[in-house]
This record gives structure tokens, C-alpha cells and sequence, in this order.
């Protein structure tokens, strides 16, 4: 990285189908000036999400991304010049600092972080992807030792850590991901104790004969077909934790709905229910402690 050339990758236009490479440019932008209150920063490692795709489509819980603009996204930055309280140089924050080098940041939508190695935990485990399964499972999904556990893009960077915090919590879990070897990967070195190949064809089937009990909980990722497959098998008073739509973010959303809802829902009088990260921020602490405490013992492996 140059210290005097500000490297930025605009998106270009809004895509109306798939995203692909055409829909974004690098480019060197100007250096940014920070204002009162903003803090200037060096971005060390950005977070590239499921969600920035979703945000091309529209405003969501943030606003949309615009064309001709950097594109949007979590990072963690280092400070470099500082005209906010709390923060001087050399600190390390957590904010939206967008694709590029340096960006300037109010202080107030700045997150300040703990310096650790690797630096990168910091947007996995103890980032977003590691709040919201930890929020996700365990404020939405209740599991209680037992049941059975089901998520969707398990071999994603939050599915992954849904399913090992189900196993610590005493939880059958079965994961669903593309493929053999992230299906081999989700029980041979994370403890899952099952695994479903979407991929494969036979969902519903393979789902049955994983979680031969029925299914408590599903940490949905996905949405869609993976949804419809897994709401018949819910059993009783089951818990559906919403946490992202991604067979629906790439392209133009589906027009329909998964089968069974809302009627399975009466029927089995099933919650399901939406979340946020941030909705569970205040309790970040305590959050944060557990999954040190599980990465300290070997019980959570981070990817
Ligand atoms: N609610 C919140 O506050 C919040 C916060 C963060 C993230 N999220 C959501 O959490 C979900 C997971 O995010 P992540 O960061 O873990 O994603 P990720 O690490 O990028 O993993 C995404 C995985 O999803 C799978 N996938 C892609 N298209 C699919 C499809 N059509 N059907 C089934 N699986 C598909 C792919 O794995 P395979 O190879 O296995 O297909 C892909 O690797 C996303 O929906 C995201 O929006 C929500």
C-alpha cells in the first residue's frame, strides 16, 4: 500500500442480474480530508459479505449502495489522523470505511477494537459473522441440549460458527452446504454431526435422514428452496432464526415464497422470526467473552 495514492474500487452501476467483475472498476481516488469529528483512516482488511450484494438492491436496515460510488463495506482500519474524542492515531477500529486504502469515518459510527493477532478474528469470530450466530442461535433459536439443530450455509463464516456453537451447546447438528468436501470439512474437522450436499439433488431426503428426530431449530442463511425443504420437518414448537436470504440476493428476487407458509407455521405453531446483529449490541460483551473463552479451549475453529 502507498501512503499518498488512495486505491478505491467504485461499483459501476447496479447489477440487474448476476454481479460480476464488469460491475466494478479500481481506480486511485483522492486522498480524504477528515472533517470535525471524523477520524482519518488506513484500512487494513475488508469484509467481503453475502450482505453487499444484498445492498445493491436497495435500502435495507442501512441504505442502498449507489453506482459510481466506492462500494460500501465493513472493514478494519487503523487510525492515522484523528478530529475525534476517543480516538487517536494508531488505534484500531471497526466501521463502513468502503472497498479502499483510506477513508475518513465520523467517530461516532467507529467501533474501537482490541489489537490481536491474527487481526482478521476481528471480522470473523469476534465480528459480525460470529455476533450473529452467537445472537442468532442462541436469543432467536433457543437450542436446549438435545435437539436437533439445522443450518444453511453452514460451511459460510457464520454457518460454520452456528453449528460448533450448537455442538458446544449439546445440540444434533446437521449442516447444509454445496458440495462433498465442505460437507467433509463441516464434520470431519468441525465436529458437525452431519452434513447435507444441496448440490446433490435430494435435499428433503438427505435433511430426513440426517435429523431422523425432526428439526428444532433452523439458522436459516439462505431462504428459498433450502427454507421449503427444512419447514416440513420442523417439529413442534420450533424455532426458525431468519438470518439472511442469500439464494435470493444474487438477481432478481423470486416472486414466490416457500410452500407451507404460513400454513405449517399455525400448525406447528412454529416462531419464526427475523434479526439484526446490531438489535443485540448492548449484550456484545458478554458475546464476545464466550466465543474468546471457546476459541481459547479448541472448542470453536475459526477459518
Ligand atoms: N441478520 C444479520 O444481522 C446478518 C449479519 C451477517 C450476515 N447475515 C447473513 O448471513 C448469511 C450468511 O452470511 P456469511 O457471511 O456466512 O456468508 P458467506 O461466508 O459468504 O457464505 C455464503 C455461502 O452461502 C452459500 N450459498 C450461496 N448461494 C446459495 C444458494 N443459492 N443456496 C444455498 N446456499 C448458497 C455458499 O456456500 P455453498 O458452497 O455451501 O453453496 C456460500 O459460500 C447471509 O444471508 C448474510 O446476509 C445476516
Amino acid at each position: 500500500m502507498n501512503a499518498s495514492v488512495n486505491r478505491q474500487i467504485l461499483l459501476l452501476e447496479k447489477p440487474s442480474g448476476k454481479l460480476g467483475p464488469e460491475h466494478f472498476k479500481l481506480t486511485n481516488g483522492a486522498m480524504p480530508e477528515p472533517k470535525d469529528g471524523e477520524a482519518l483512516l488506513r484500512v487494513r482488511y475488508i469484509s467481503l459479505d453475502a450482505a453487499n450484494r444484498a445492498w445493491m438492491h436497495g435500502a435495507t436496515y442501512r441504505s442502498a449502495v449507489e453506482a459510481n460510488t466506492v462500494m460500501a463495506g465493513g472493514g478494519i482500519a487503523e487510525v492515522v489522523a484523528s478530529k475525534t474524542p476517543g480516538l487517536a492515531p494508531g488505534d484500531l477500529v471497526f466501521g463502513d470505511t468502503g472497498w479502499q486504502d483510506f477513508a475518513a469515518v465520523p467517530g461516532k459510527h467507529l467501533t474501537k477494537m482490541p489489537k490481536m493477532e491474527p487481526m482478521t478474528h476481528l471480522l470473523s469470530v469476534y465480528g459480525i459473522a460470529g455476533l450473529t450466530a452467537y445472537f442468532g442461535l442462541l436469543e432467536i433459536g433457543k437450542p436446549k441440549a438435545g435437539e436437533t439443530v439445522v443450518v444453511s450455509a453452514a460451511a459460510g463464516s457464520v454457518g460454520s460458527i452456528v453449528g460448533q456453537i450448537a455442538k458446544i451447546k449439546g445440540c444434533h447438528v446437521v449442516g447444509i452446504a454445496g458440495g462433498k468436501d465442505k460437507c467433509h470439512w463441516l464434520t470431519s474437522d468441525l465436529g458437525f454431526d452431519a452434513a447435507v450436499d444441496y448440490k446433490d439433488g435430494a435435499t428433503f431426503k438427505a435433511l430426513r435422514a440426517a435429523a431422523p428426530k425432526g428439526i428444532d431449530v433452523y439458522f436459516d442463511n439462505v431462504g428459498g428452496d433450502i427454507l421449503e425443504a427444512c419447514l416440513p420437518q420442523m417439529n413442534n414448537y420450533g424455532r426458525i432464526a431468519c438470518c439472511g436470504v442469500i439464494s435470493q440476493y444474487d438477481g432478481v428476487p423470486s416472486a414466490h415464497g416457500p410452500r407451507g407458509v404460513p400454513g405449517l407455521i399455525v400448525v406447528k405453531r412454529l416462531v419464526m422470526q427475523g434479526f439484526i446483529v446490531m438489535d443485540f449490541m448492548k449484550e456484545r460483551d458478554k458475546a464476545l467473552a464466550d466465543l474468546q473463552s471457546w476459541v481459547a479451549s479448541g472448542k470453536l475453529k475459526v477459518q
